[in-house]
């Protein structure tokens, strides 16, 4: 799958980029993730501005539509694939697994990341981007909620995870909506606190019934909306 992202701080994604899963995938070739400066594509050749006032007045600077465009444009054309144009604001359609499971099926993803107090409107009447929003509060920009996306989709791709099973057990997975239950390694005491008795017991069916109550309570009692039917959101 291939990751493009347009942003005004391209370096904010060199850490995130090097680490971990996402480096291994990169690594293995099963994620490619390319970074663009939108200033770059600013008409103002002298201070590569690329946000301006809003017309009718207001608070704030918009980033304007000609640089978007022409650098999404650009991007597209360096591909045979012209991917899915996502747009991150918090007036975006919210992020579940359920997106992300769709997500995980396109071969491609430009990922525009706002600033300031958003974008001209033209960058969505000519772009038509999926507008997607990764909470109800409100970010300094869409990188954090990019690196969100990316994250959340990239571990769905097969062969992303070490064990394929590890996303499929996670608890919003595939109609998957209950919590998971609590988990124990070594040692079995510590400060008075005991690992709960029957996970010492070899007994695995026990372990699994066991496993199953404590997720359901566990739901019931933060996330009982979970339990509704998944039509529902
Ligand atoms: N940009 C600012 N806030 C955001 C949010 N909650 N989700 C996505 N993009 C954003």
């Amino acid at each position: 799958m291939r990751f493009d992202i347009v942003t005004l701080f391209p370096e904010i994604f060199s850490g995130y980029l090097s680490q971990s899963l996402l480096a291994k995938a990169i690594d293995r070739g099963l994620v490619q993730v390319h970074i663009h400066d939108l200033r770059k594509w600013s008409t103002d050749l002298k201070h590569h501005k690329i946000d301006d006032r809003p017309y009718g007045g207001g608070p704030g600077m918009l980033i304007c539509v000609e640089p978007v465009v022409n650098c999404v444009e650009a991007i597209q054309a360096m591909d045979p694939t012209p991917g899915v144009v996502v747009l991150t604001t918090p007036q975006g359609d919210r992020l579940n697994q359920r997106r992300v499971e769709q997500l995980s099926q396109i071969n491609r993803m430009i990922l525009l990341c706002g600033r300031y107090e958003g974008f001209d409107q033209r960058v969505i009447d000519i772009l038509n981007p999926m507008e997607l929003s990764i909470g109800d509060y409100v970010l300094n920009g869409g990188e954090v909620a990019s690196m969100v996306i990316v994250d959340s989709t990239v571990r769905m791709i097969p062969g992303v995870l070490g064990d394929e099973q590890s996303s499929l057990d996670d608890s919003f997975s595939r109609g998957n909506r209950i919590l998971e239950f609590p988990q124990y390694t070594r040692p079995p005491e510590f400060r008075g606190c005991a690992v709960p008795e029957i996970l010492l017991s070899g007994d695995h069916a026990k372990i699994a019934k066991w496993r199953e109550q404590q997720s359901v309570e566990k739901t019931m009692l933060r996330r009982s909306d979970l339990l509704r039917n998944p039509a529902e959101d």
